[in-house]
């Protein structure tokens, strides 16, 4: 399944936060979106999802879902939203809960992605018990369930410690190689968007608008990437700081 954005622009009443984006997420393929603060990534990927209704333009899909997609665009929240009084497991059959599914499909979703996630031995676990990695795994785990068309993640590692960042990245690089699955990943975190993705929208200021788009190749140098990356949003996240003061 492929989601096309076409031409979205949005406002919160009187303040313009995107202007004319258009992006396509094509089938398999991780599309990093990277941008200043307050450029409107997040305003973005509630569009993509559904959540909110853009001022203008148009979000579609073609194609097919993924076969035994329960949710074709799920979410993964930055700060884990997990139900404290549910164990691991629980935590997980939630999305599953409402679909009616037979025990056996049920169970084969839960403990594959049981597996995916390595949170087989952390089953009857109580979110507090947990890292705050290990939540974010549950998280994880819980989003790919419904085997969505794609994932939509927004700053998934921001409120994690910086070792539990660079670990979560290596897992997410693996599970994204290995699970086949969509993903809109935004982040304020450059390192992340080299590390992880196919290809990356690099948003202006706001009102973002696309600056760049930038593909990324497996035999690409991580640390030149994250440069390049850097040179591009460089001015804009400058020009948004002086914005900022100038605003008071
Ligand atoms: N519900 C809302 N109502 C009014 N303003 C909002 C709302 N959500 C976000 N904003 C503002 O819109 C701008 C873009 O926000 P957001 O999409 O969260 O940016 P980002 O995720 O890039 O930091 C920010 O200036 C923010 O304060
Ligand atoms: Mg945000």
């Amino acid at each position: 399944m492929q989601l096309q954005l076409r031409d979205i622009g949005h406002a919160y009443g009187a303040l313009p936060v995107l202007d004319g984006v258009s992006m396509t997420v094509e089938a398999g393929e991780i599309l990093g979106i990277i941008g200043p603060s307050g450029c409107g990534k997040s305003t973005l990927l509630a569009i993509a999802g559904g959540l909110l209704k853009p001022s203008r333009g148009s979000v579609s899909t073609t194609g097919v879902p993924p076969a035994g997609c329960l949710n074709a665009l799920t979410y993964v929240f930055q700060d884990f939203a997990l139900l404290p009084w549910r164990t691991v497991e629980g935590n997980v059959r939630l999305g599953l809960e409402p679909h009616g599914l037979s025990a056996a499909d049920m169970r084969g979703r839960v403990e594959l992605v049981l597996a995916q996630t390595k949170l087989g031995d952390f089953r009857a676990a109580f979110p507090r018990q947990l890292s705050g990695g290990m939540r974010q795994r549950v998280g994880i785990a819980r989003a790919l369930a419904v085997r969505p068309a794609v994932l939509l993640m927004d700053e998934p590692l921001s409120a994690l410690d910086a070792q539990t960042r660079l670990l979560l990245m290596d897992e997410f690089a693996t599970l994204f190689a290995t699970s086949n699955t969509t993903v809109i990943y935004v982040t304020h975190n450059l390192s992340e968007a080299a590390r992880l993705c196919h290809r990356v929208i690099a948003l202006s200021r706001r009102p973002g608008r696309v600056k760049e788009i930038v593909g990324i190749g497996e035999a690409d140098d991580i640390s030149l990437v994250e440069a390049l990356l850097w040179s591009i949003i460089r001015d804009e996240a400058a020009a948004a700081d002086r914005e900022l003061i100038d605003a008071r």
